[in-house]
């Protein structure tokens, strides 16, 4: 006997391919000797983790400033970590983000981290086209797909997202003006690590209010910035925000704690306009329990207030070199394969695409990688293989019906977050022998 699921149930019973490939792979990971370049795990030499403590202590000490730390918050978000996003996004656009227009817009906190926002926004508005790059951010455009949505995914070139291109092709397919539900872009992209620049940044905005005046309906556009902060290439141009000019309303940013300070805070946040929209979103994280754990949200704003400069300051030092030392081990082992990269300025990944191998699950590179090719000198004894390799293979990370699914079977993302650099060097003379191994079976 079976139960009657709906639509979303239906979909859900199958893992998407990614959280399948790493439940595999994590069910015997060894520690120090199996690699995973997959996980979009942070560094937890990042995550400050005497700070927080303190921080907690803190509040749960001084009863005046943060009331009932213990109890249940409100669905908007603790009015502590609210004042205090708002005094950190208006010290860190510096001036690039003026107060009046910071004061017109309303901040909310998720339940649990950014990704709550995302899955609300998918509750709360109308099913229909969402508008992204490609390669795009798999797990939401997963999510977005089981609830009913439909994913337009517009080729990245080697700078991003070109809005010019995003306008021919939404108007080159027919009626789909009509049917898009929202944009969704992330500014430092996930996979690709590629940063949206501040020209194309507005241009995007101005589209979506644009079409919006024409269609006579808000088209909101979000931009999710996870990344942005872990920008760590000083050459690269600081970034604005987009709610400067947006005098539709049509512009919201998604903010996450996640990267800079530690996931298990699950701080999430969205700036934007009032009205309806967000009356929604707050209703749904109601719905869903409440904003994030209170504690979490009161030490949050204690840690903004107090600490974040410096600690923003050694994460991206630590991301910095990591990504110097990885960039230099691509090009040792992978560069006679390498066709393209991106990433190494921000974020934590680095996505490649190779000229002659192909990187997708039953590709031989990957079977070498994960000791399944059925060859005991490749895979080692059965009970104790060889150390083990695992990417996110780029046919996860590209639109299945979009332009890139071809050299998507040639890409894969490589994390240089979670491992430490000695492991990620190792992993990448690894992958080496995998390319000369998959030439072999040519
Ligand atoms: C693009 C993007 N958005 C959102 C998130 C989720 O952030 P949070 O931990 O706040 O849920 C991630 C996490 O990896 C991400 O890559």
């Amino acid at each position: 006997m079976e139960m009657r699921l709906s639509r979303y149930g239906a979909a859900s019973t199958r893992p998407a391919p990614v959280n399948r490939m790493m439940a595999d792979f994590a069910t015997d990971f060894r520690d120090g000797v199996d690699i995973n370049l997959g996980v979009g795990y942070v560094n937890e030499a990042t995550i400050p983790e005497a700070q927080i403590l303190e921080a907690m202590r803190t509040v749960a000490a001084q009863r005046t400033q943060y009331r009932q730390a213990f109890n249940y918050g409100g669905p908007q978000g603790s009015p502590n970590l609210i004042a205090s996003i708002r005094r950190f996004l208006l010290r860190r656009y510096d001036g690039r983000l003026d107060e009046a227009t910071l004061a017109r817009r309303e901040i909310i906190i998720g339940p649990s981290g950014a990704t709550s926002l995302l899955e609300a926004i998918a509750d709360v508005l109308a099913p229909g086209l969402v508008v992204t790059g490609d390669p795009m951010y798999y797990i939401y455009t997963n999510t977005l797909e089981r609830k009913g949505f439909e994913i337009l995914a517009v080729p990245e070139d080697s700078d991003g997202l070109n809005p010019d291109a995003l306008e021919r092709q939404l108007l080159g397919m027919d009626d789909a003006v009509n049917r898009v539900s929202f944009f969704y872009f992330v500014t430092v992209n996930n996979p690709t690590c590629s940063i949206l620049s501040n020209a194309r940044r507005h241009a995007l905005a101005a589209l979506a209010a644009r079409l919006s005046r024409e269609q006579h309906r808000l088209i909101p556009i979000f931009f999710d910035q996870a990344y942005e902060l872990l920008i760590h290439d000083p050459a690269v141009e600081a970034p604005e925000s987009a709610l400067r000019g947006d005098d539709m309303g049509v512009v919201y940013e998604i903010g996450t704690l996640s990267k800079i300070l530690a996931p298990a805070l699950r701080i999430g946040y969205m700036a934007g306009a009032p009205g309806p929209f967000l009356r929604a979103m707050v209703q749904k994280t109601s719905d869903v329990g409440f904003s994030a754990p209170l504690i979490m949200q009161e030490a949050a704003s204690l840690l903004l207030d107090e600490h974040i400069a410096g600690q923003i300051t050694r994460v991206n030092t630590g991301y910095r070199d990591k990504a110097r030392a990885v960039g230099r081990a691509i090009q040792d082992c992978l560069g006679p394969h390498l066709e393209s990269i991106s990433g190494g300025q921000a974020g934590f990944y680095y996505y490649l695409g190779l000229r002659d191998v192909e990187t997708h699950e039953q590709s031989p590179f990957f079977r070498y990688l994960t000791r399944t090719t059925g060859d005991p000198a490749i895979d080692g004894p059965a009970q104790n293989p060889h150390p083990r390799v695992i990417y996110i293979p780029g046919e996860h990370c590209v639109h299945p019906r979009g332009a890139l699914v071809a050299a998507g079977r040639r890409q894969f993302r490589l994390s240089y977050g979670f491992e430490e650099t000695g492991a990620i060097v190792r992993a990448l003379g690894i992958m080496r022998e995998a390319a000369a191994y998959a030439a072999t079976c040519r």
